[in-house]
């Protein structure tokens, strides 16, 4: 089996390369990625030295490079995205290029090469928010409310309708918010895990009680080989942790973990269209595929806060100018205008 990984020096696809050369040592890995400020080639370095996968710099979104890379490939798994909620709302054009257009490059490469299965990478936000005592299931009508959850949206609306169209061997995957080493420091775990070991305020969107299902970073990298292998072409499966909490929630496990107190919460203002709550159905895939959640959240917290209190060169070689300038855009002023009133 030869694979075509974009996206794979991110979060979630660092873990699969990683992931994959451990459950199929045998298969051959080509990585496709474009290293923007989200993706570090160090995020695989033993494996660079050690040659266990071909590496191209390239954008998912440029035709002939997108040919080029998945020539004689197999599968194509396409995690490449801008993958933030925060940095759509402060400029969308990026998303629609990468997770619309190369979307649709990807699958003109793997139509014109007759790749024979491509699993497209997706997210429950593409759903918006949920009340509570329901969840998402496959069915769900698609309602994104952020530029980044409409440019997934459209990016599975447009694998459908390659399948329909065309004929295409593609599936799509959705995950519930992923938390595991290599996390890129934006997201909210890796940010209160690095602002709590340095005394740093911890910024909480309106009042924090959103919800989201947290998953570890491996039981997706699972869901993945899975559908790879033995999903059915044209379906959409729905995973998620089974793990509900409201952000300040995890917060406090974050603090309890770090060691750090309570006092550095602040309460800033809310993120535009902030979604309430996301849960997630993955009967679907249970039935099918036997696929469940196996990784416990507290046991999961506890090793990626050891992750990031043991990785700290890793953190720092990631506040490049650039990181420091959306830094300031995201958060200095919300800071200024900040409440350290806890709720109760
Ligand atoms: P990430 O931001 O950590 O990684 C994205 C990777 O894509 C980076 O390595 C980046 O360099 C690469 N990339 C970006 N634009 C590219 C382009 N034009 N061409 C080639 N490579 C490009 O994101 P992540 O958290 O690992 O997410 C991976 C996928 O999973 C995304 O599709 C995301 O939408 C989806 N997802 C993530 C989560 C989560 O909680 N992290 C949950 C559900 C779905
Ligand atoms: P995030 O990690 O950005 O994932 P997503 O928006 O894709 O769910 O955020 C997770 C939750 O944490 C979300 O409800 C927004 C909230 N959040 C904060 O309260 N403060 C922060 O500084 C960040 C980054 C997120």
């Amino acid at each position: 089996m030869k694979l075509l990984v974009t996206g794979g020096c991110g979060f979630i696809g660092s873990n699969f390369v990683r992931f994959l050369l451990r459950e199929r040592p045998r298969w051959r890995i080509r990585v496709l990625d474009l290293l923007t400020y989200s993706g570090n080639l160090e995020n695989l370095a033993d494996l660079v030295e050690q040659g266990r996968f071909d590496f191209v710099r390239g954008d998912i979104s440029n035709p002939p490079t997108a040919l080029t890379a998945a020539e004689g490939v197999d599968a194509i798994i396409n995690f490449a995205a801008e993958s933030h909620v925060d940095r759509s709302i402060l400029d969308a054009a990026p998303f629609i290029r990468t997770n619309i257009l190369g979307t649709q490059v990807l699958l003109d490469a793997a139509r014109e090469l007759g790749v024979r299965r491509f699993v497209q990478i997706s997210t429950d936000e593409v759903y918006g928010s949920i009340d509570p005592g329901e969840r998402f299931t496959e069915s769900t009508p698609l309602a994104p409310n952020s530029p980044y959850s409409a440019s997934k949206a459209a990016a599975d609306l447009l694998v459908r309708a390659y399948v329909r169209t065309h004929g295409l061997p593609a599936l799509v995957l959705r995950c519930s918010n992923a938390y595991g080493p290599y996390q890129f420091i934006e997201k909210l775990n890796p940010l209160m895990i690095v602002h709590a070991f340095e005394g740093k305020p911890l910024p909480i969107y309106g009042d924090g009680l959103q919800v989201r299902d947290w998953l570890h970073v491996e039981d997706v990298c699972v869901a993945v080989l899975d559908v790879l292998e033995r999903g059915r072409a044209g379906e959409v499966y729905n995973v998620g942790g089974g793990n509900e909490l409201p952000n300040l929630e995890v917060v406090r496990r974050l603090l309890r973990l770090t060691g750090a107190p309570e006092s550095l919460i602040r309460f800033v203002p809310d993120r535009p269209g902030h979604d309430r709550r996301y849960a997630m159905d993955h009967s679907k895939i249970t039935a099918e595929l036997g696929w469940r959640p196996e990784r416990d959240l507290h046991e999961g917290l506890r090793e990626t806060v050891e992750w990031y209190r043991e990785n700290p060169g890793w953190v720092e070689s990631l506040r490049t100018g650039r990181y420091a300038e959306y830094y300031e855009k995201q958060y200095t002023a919300r800071l200024t205008a900040a409440s350290d009133d806890l709720l109760e």
